[in-house]
């Protein structure tokens, strides 16, 4: 296993739209691999492929012990809205209310390309939906309006220039 670099906005790889993931083999469970002991050591309850520069449609997520290996998902049923704080490990330190849908129905393949269809509700919808957002190339600060999205971009390109 490995740490990964976790991209940070304004980083275009950000913005990739993610193929879809098509044998689920080895090079596959050594991705996932990574991708857990990355988000574990970030901190984070979710992490996509493309935020670690792998354009691929796979993330992995962790919601109160829910440990989910999503490739491949399709939400193809919102239902409600709820508006709580978020935050990405692609804006360290930025956290901001964001309206999703309450429950949400996924259908995803995991680590072993079994086909999988799930119902979740509250937090670990809002995971599964943001998480989803990375594979099209979505971000957090696209779900904000406009004078949150210009504060953040500055915030966020004051600290590229200082690394
Ligand atoms: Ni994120």
């Amino acid at each position: 296993m490995a740490v990964l670099n976790v991209l940070e906005y304004p980083d275009p790889a950000l913005r990739v739209d993610a193929s879809e993931v098509s044998e689920f083999g080895d090079e596959l469970k050594k991705l996932v691999a990574d991708l857990w002991e990355t988000m574990y050591l970030s901190k984070g309850v979710g992490l996509a492929a493309p935020q670690v520069g792998r354009p691929v449609r796979l993330f992995v997520a962790d919601w109160e012990g829910n440990r989910r290996v999503v490739a491949n998902p399709s939400i193809i049923e919102i239902e409600g809205t709820e508006r709580v704080d978020e935050g990405c490990l692609s804006f360290p330190g930025i956290y901001e209310e964001v309206t999703r849908p309450a429950r949400i129905r996924i259908i995803y393949r995991d680590e072993n390309g079994e086909r999988r269809d799930e119902t979740a509700e509250g937090y670990l919808a809002r995971v599964f939906a943001h998480e989803t957002d990375h594979l099209n190339g979505r971000l957090l600060i696209d779900n904000l309006s406009a004078l949150k999205r210009a504060f953040i971009r500055k915030k966020m390109s004051r600290k590229s220039r200082e690394r």
